[in-house]
This record gives C-alpha cells, structure tokens and sequence, in this order.
C-alpha cells in the first residue's frame, strides 16, 4: 500500500484548493525612495526598476500603489545635507516630514510607515552618534526620539526604528506617548543582521559607514538564539510588530519567531535579494516573475504576516495575471 500524494496535484484547479500559502496585495509594504529637488524619477542604478522620487513626482508611485491595492508605504529619506548628529533628520521640513504629508494628501487611506534612522543623515554613515570612536547607545536614543517624533508630527502611522541600538523601542514609545502620539505604532527592526545584502540599499540611499562596519549594533548572521532575544526585548518595550531582515537566508529566523512570538511578523526582502533576481533575470539565466514569487511564497510559508519588497508592485500584477 502506498498513498498516492499526486492524486491532489492532477489539476490546477484541485492545486489551488489545496494550496496552503497564497500570497495577495495586503501580504506587501512597498519602500520608497524620496530626495530632495524638482522633476526627479531618476532609477537607482544598484537596484534596477527602483527609483529616488521627488516629491513632485510621487503621485504616479502612489497612485500604482493604491490600485495594486498594497495597504502600506514604506519611507527612506536620501538628504542633501548630512552632520555628526543627523540634523536633517529630524527637521519638520526634511524631505519625509514633506513626503509624509504629501502623501497624506495624496491617498489619505494608504498607511505611512517611515524609516527611523541616522544613516543617511550623518556625515559618517553610522545608525548612531559618535564618541571617540565608538557609536554611543544611550545618546543615540535621544535622536532616535527626536526623528519618531517629527515623523509622528508630520503624520506617519508608523514609526520603523532600524538603529538596532539597545533601548531603542521603550525611548520612542515613551516620547511618542508623551506628546500624544499614543496611537502611533512602532514597527521595530529587531532582529537585523549586519549583512552584505543590504549593498544596494546603501548606494540607493547614500548610507555607506564611512569607517569600521555596522557589526558592533548588526547581528551576526550566525545567531538565532541572540535574534529570540532582541525580538523579546522589542515586544517588552513596547514594539507591536517585530521584523526579521535579512528575509531569505534567514527564513529558519522567522520560522523561529513565529512559533515562539504571537505578535505579526514583518520579513524585509532586501536589496541584495532584490537585486540579486533582477540581475540573474536580466542575463536571462532565471525567470524572475516565477523565481521572485517562489521567494515571496517562501518567506510567507516560513511565518511572516508581511514582506517589504521591492517587488510589491509587480508581485501585485503578477498575482492579478494569474
Ligand atoms: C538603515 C537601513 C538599511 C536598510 C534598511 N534601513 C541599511 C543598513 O542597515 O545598512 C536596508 C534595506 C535593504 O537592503 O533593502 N539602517
């Protein structure tokens, strides 16, 4: 006697009913690129098929976005002006203060989160300040605090801190409370590693560390006990998602994660793997709608409740088409 599995593959029609993960528009938060200037859509070179808007410009991305029906926007900043404590990052006239109000304006429904962090902003290219050498946790988190604040006041859902500073998630929740920001909600980055798949990233958004490396706050990509540690630590702070990134090499993170925590789970696809299937699919090596489906599907399938990805909005057509 043997069990004849193939007996619910013979169709598509029975493969669909029996299909345990389906991916659909709400599963995705969609990254944007904003910079300062006029008439700017200009494609990120590193991350092809991505591209740095100026706010002028967003209307077109955010209109795509709200027909595909993606829920939530997820929003880096690429400053022209940089210092020793990320000054533009907290300015209420930095370019996501505007881009979060633009947006408002635009699609009063779709859901802002904004990006907390220095990188972008300091002169140095650390998600901290610096003191003698050595980036300084405690002092971070009062900039830290300073940049959720001003997103909160410009009108974001949601504040990402992806610092990976100690204490990060209890110092915003706590000034965002106190100046009445209590349903503002945080999504913390809580188990990021310092990872070589963030490259285009850091050429889209000008965020290179201009010495030493980010594995002094980074997790190193070997650990999984230390990530159970950082993502409890973020939920007793106050966090009210938790993310895993890397998302693709760190799928057995997640699966962890999930069946350990209740709280919903955010996996980032990052640049490196965006990048990574753009370029294989360019050379014509690999199908990159079949392949970046399968990938989305995986990361699902390992526990996430959402995935940033730079695919969103083609997964969304793709989805639709079939
Ligand atoms: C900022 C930040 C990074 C990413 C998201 N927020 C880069 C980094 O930590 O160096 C990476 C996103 C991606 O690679 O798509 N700290």
């Amino acid at each position: 006697m043997f069990t004849r599995h193939r007996r619910l593959r013979t169709t598509q029609g029975i493969r669909d009913l029996v299909k345990e993960t389906v991916l659909n528009p709400n599963d995705f938060i969609y990254p944007i690129f904003v910079v300062e200037g006029e008439n700017i859509k200009r494609e990120i070179e590193a991350l092809p098929e991505v591209y740095h808007y100026s706010l002028d410009n967003l209307e077109g991305v955010i209109k795509d976005v709200v027909e595909a029906k993606i829920k939530g926007v997820l929003l880096f900043g690429v400053p022209d002006e940089k210092d020793g404590i990320a000054s533009s990052a907290f300015d209420e006239n930095g370019i996501v203060q505007k881009a979060i109000r633009k947006i408002r304006e635009l699609a009063p429904d779709l859901f802002i989160i904004t990006d907390v962090c220095m990188c972008q902003y300091t002169d140095h290219g650390h998600c901290g300040v610096i003191e003698n050498g050595i980036i300084n946790n405690d002092e971070t988190l009062e900039y830290l605090q300073k940049i959720a604040l001003s997103h909160a006041k410009a009108g974001a859902d949601m504040v990402a801190p992806s610092d990976m500073m100690d204490g990060r998630v209890m110092a915003i929740r706590e000034i965002l409370d106190e100046n009445g920001f209590e349903n503002v909600s945080i999504l913390a980055y809580s188990a990021k590693y310092a990872s070589a798949f963030y490259g285009p990233f850091r050429e889209a958004a000008g965020s290179s560390p201009q010495f030493g490396d980010r594995k002094t706050y980074q997790m190193d990509p070997g650990n999984i006990r230390q990530a159970m540690r950082e993502i409890e630590d973020d939920i007793i702070e106050g966090a009210d998602i938790i993310m895993v990134k890397p998302a693709l090499s760190y799928l057995d993170v997640i699966r962890w994660a999930r069946d350990k925590f209740d709280h919903p789970i955010v996996a980032y696809n990052v640049s490196g793997e965006y990048s990574m299937v753009k370029a294989a699919g360019k050379m014509g090596l690999i199908d990159e709608k079949q392949i970046a489906l399968e990938i989305l599907t995986s990361i699902k399938r390992a526990g996430a409740d959402i995935i940033i990805t730079y695919f969103a909005l083609d997964a969304c057509k793709w989805l639709k088409d079939m």
